[in-house]
């Protein structure tokens, strides 16, 4: 009997891994490449610097690394700006850089994904300036506009009052072509015109043309902008309304309620003809699923709706920016275990369905700034643990902090058309500074003598060298946290049973029969809380603490109490039954 049921799990087992696709239950790392290793001195990250720091990558465990844009630009958005997909940025490196990038990533058996940028280029991409001179192939590609002449005085506004997420109009006058542009972004950033099956095509060709290099899926950028509505389908471009209460400045895009700009169904067919695109590349090529990561800041019945919609399928991982919006770090117990449930109960069901996690960009100011540094492992043991999915940062798992950059040293465009005053509340520049490798000059990040973005104060006591060699250290935690995801209960992403106990506590179990009872105590209060573990989840007498924050008075390893499991403020805990 007992042989017979432990074939059965050696079957089952089996049957578990077959099914598993090499993103399913990944482990995505965000390498923002300007900041991350500079190879040759320029105080500029490159991809020879990716290459050489895959290992580490490697070794913390990750599934794949996805890249912001590492293609020629002007860099007016660091890269979202691009004058030309098909090359790479020269400060950046060579085609053959990169080609070198990804055959090292290969051999260690790492997936890399870039960063697909559809909505706009660059002003300086050849397509806009043909576009400019009227060329007959561009000049629709991007969306132009007399704009209206007031019949009184005789001056001549934009088409509408649409709103650039930078901050003023979305609307630039060109010179030579005598007409309005759109730019959603920065004035260097004019839109493309989806409308154009010509645009849509050439787009097609830049995805096929780097999934044709070897490249595992795209993040796709900015996606609710692709469309805009076109009342009469020829320039009729509506005023959007205002909102209603708060953001009273006429200038900010918060003003507006984006109802002609955003989201439109268009936008969702595209998305979903990309897929297809990139499960065609897959059959005809043999290769490995290629995966869509999406970047939608929106509703959340429109989010997940980027999932499919019932009968086509969209993106693999449409990034739960709602879990990123609604938890902070005043989140009680209930809010946090609400958000979890929000999501797993809304996304579709299904073999290819996964839930994600998600807290960090290069948009965002640091995790470890906004909920503490006190929190930093606490938030990677829930993101880590939770089922799914998980994408981190650069420098989120060594707990990295912002860095205030003063007004005059700012470069990030959205913060540069913000005042001296609030600019910061704007500026993405604190978030992505140099990654800190070790405690030589830089950190590690250049061995030249400047770095585009200063470093961080810290980073003699907070790098990756020191992490790795300190017997516990917030590296150290994450790696634990790696390598549990491989335990079949934490595979098993319907087995997830949370709780929270009023006000501060959240407790979950991952359990899958057969394999062993996980269970996650994070207490996001501040002062110690004393439970029974057993109240909640059949743990037995006695637990092991697998790993937990920094400040936890528990070692890994050790053996405790499961009835008066002591959880302390600000520490997340992972523990696992003792048969
Ligand atoms: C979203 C990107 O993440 C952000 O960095 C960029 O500024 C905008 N899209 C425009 O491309
Ligand atoms: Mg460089």
């Amino acid at each position: 009997m007992k042989l017979h049921i432990e074939f059965l799990t050696l079957v089952i087992a089996i049957t578990v891994v077959n099914a598993n696709d090499w993103w399913m239950n990944g482990n995505f790392y965000q390498i923002y490449p300007r900041s991350f290793r500079d190879s040759d001195g320029d105080g500029i990250g490159d991809l020879n610097g990716v290459t050489e720091k895959l290992p580490y990558l490697k070794e913390v465990g990750f599934t794949a690394a996805w890249l912001s844009p590492i293609f020629k630009s002007p860099m007016a958005d660091f890269g979202y700006d691009i004058s030309d997909f098909y090359q790479v940025h020269p400060e950046y490196g060579t085609m053959q850089d990169f080609e070198n990038m990804i055959k090292k990533a290969k051999e260690i058996g790492m997936k890399i994904i870039l960063d697909f940028v559809p909505n706009h280029t660059s002003d300086e991409n050849e397509w806009f300036k043909k576009s400019v001179d009227g060329d007959p192939k561009y000049k629709d590609y991007y969306i132009w506009h007399n704009g209206v002449v007031d019949p009184t005085t005789g001056e001549r506004k934009p088409p509408s009052n649409w709103l650039s997420a930078f901050r003023y109009s979305a609307w630039e006058w060109n010179d030579v072509r005598q007409q309005y542009y759109l730019h959603q972004f920065a004035i260097k950033q004019p839109d493309l015109n989806y409308r154009n099956p010509a645009v849509v095509e050439e787009m097609k060709n830049v995805m096929r043309f780097w999934l044709a290099k070897g490249i595992s899926g795209f993040r796709i950028d900015a996606c609710p902008f692709l469309f805009e509505v076109d009342l009469d389908r020829n320039g009729l471009y509506a005023d959007e309304p205002p909102v209603t209460s708060g953001c009273p400045d006429p200038d900010d895009y918060c003003h507006l309620q984006h109802i002609y700009t955003n989201n439109l169904p268009e936008t969702m067919d595209m998305i979903y003809q990309w897929r297809e695109l990139t499960e065609s590349f897959k059959k005809e090529n043999g290769s490995d699923t290629k995966i869509l990561l999406t970047e939608a800041y929106t509703d959340f019945d429109i989010m997940i709706k980027y999932y499919g919609d019932g009968k086509r399928k969209g993106s693999y991982v449409p990034f739960n920016f709602d879990f990123m919006g609604n938890v902070n770090k005043d989140s009680k117990a209930v809010d946090v275990v609400q958000n979890v449930n929000k999501w797993l109960n809304a996304m579709p069901k299904g073999k290819d369905f996964y839930p994600n996690w998600v807290l960090g960009n290069h948009d965002s100011k640091r995790v470890a700034s906004r909920f503490g540094v006190e929190k930093a492992d606490l938030v990677n043991i829930m993101l880590q643990t939770l089922p799914g999915n998980a994408v981190t940062y650069n420098g989120e798992e060594l707990a990295m902090t912002d860095v205030f950059i003063k007004w005059e040293d700012t470069v990030d465009p959205q913060a540069c058309n913000a005042n001296p005053t609030n600019f910061n509340s704007y500026s993405r520049d604190p978030a992505r500074t140099p990654f800190q490798w070790d405690a030589s000059p830089n950190a590690g990040f250049t061995e030249g003598t400047e770095t585009w973005l200063p470093v961080s104060e810290d980073y003699k006591v907070k790098n990756v060298m020191m992490q790795e060699r300190a017997p516990h250290s917030h590296l150290q935690i994450f790696k634990k946290l790696v390598r549990l995801r491989k335990e079949p209960s934490m595979q098993d992403i319907s087995n997830l049973q949370i709780k929270a106990v009023p006000d501060n506590i959240v407790i979950y179990s991952r359990y899958t029969p057969g394999s062993s009872r996980y269970v996650i105590i994070l207490n996001l209060g501040s002062t110690t809380q004393t439970i029974n573990i057993n109240d909640h989840f059949p743990v037995g007498q006695k637990v092991e603490i697998i790993t937990a924050s920094i400040s936890s008075d528990y070692s890994d390893g050790e053996v405790v109490d499961a009835a008066r499991f002591s959880a302390k403020g600000n520490v997340g805990t992972v523990v696992v039954a003792v048969q």
